[in-house]
């Protein structure tokens, strides 16, 4: 099979079979947030695309009054600049809906998202100590330790405010 390249790549809007088969492989099927259990059909996607049009990355976001929270980031291959085209394109998605904030949740492992967030302009706004456990109460297969050994127990809250959708310096 030839390497994908950035160029053989497109973006389109994500079909519900997609997300769901996406978040049944990463996400055990749905996404706990603060106050809200996110199942697919709660969001809407965009799948970035092979030339085959198989979904090599996605990502799912659910508008709620001028603001845009990104509930998943996923791409299927890692270091290829995937991510932050996606994260990209959602924020454009939100700056044509006229929204003035983008916001996501990860977990306290999660550096490397983390480093793609703040890259593209993202502050790190609240922690939510121990919110992990209210995520386990669904997710009871969720392991102890993630990237790195790193113990789950938090979540981060990063956000960017509005314009969106734009280069960051
Ligand atoms: C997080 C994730 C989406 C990143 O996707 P990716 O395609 O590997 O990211 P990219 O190749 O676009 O990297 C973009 C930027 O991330 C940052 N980054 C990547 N690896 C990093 C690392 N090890 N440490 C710090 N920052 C890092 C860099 O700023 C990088 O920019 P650069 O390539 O100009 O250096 C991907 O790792 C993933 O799918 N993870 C599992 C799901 C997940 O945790 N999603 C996030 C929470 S919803």
């Amino acid at each position: 099979m030839a390497p994908l390249r950035k160029h053989d790549m497109r973006l389109r809007s994500a079909r519900q079979e997609e997300i769901k088969e996406v978040w049944e492989d990463h996400w055990y099927g749905l996404v706990v947030c603060l106050s809200t259990v996110y199942t697919p059909s709660d969001v809407e996607g965009i799948a970035l695309v092979d030339d085959q049009d198989d979904v090599v990355g996605l990502v799912t976001y659910q508008v709620d009054g001028p603001a845009g929270q990104i509930v998943t980031l996923d791409t299927l291959i890692r270091g290829r600049g995937f991510g932050r085209r996606l994260l990209e394109a959602v924020e454009s998605k939100f700056h044509n809906l006229g929204l003035g904030r983008a916001w996501a949740l990860m977990t306290n492992d999660n550096l490397r998202a983390a480093g793609l967030y703040l890259s593209r302009g993202y502050r790190l706004t609240r922690i939510h100590l121990d919110a992990i456990e209210r995520v386990r109460e669904h997710k009871p297969h969720l392991p102890d330790k993630g990237y790195e050994g790193i113990p789950i127990r938090d979540l981060w809250e990063f956000e960017k405010l509005g314009p969106l959708g734009v280069p960051v310096p």
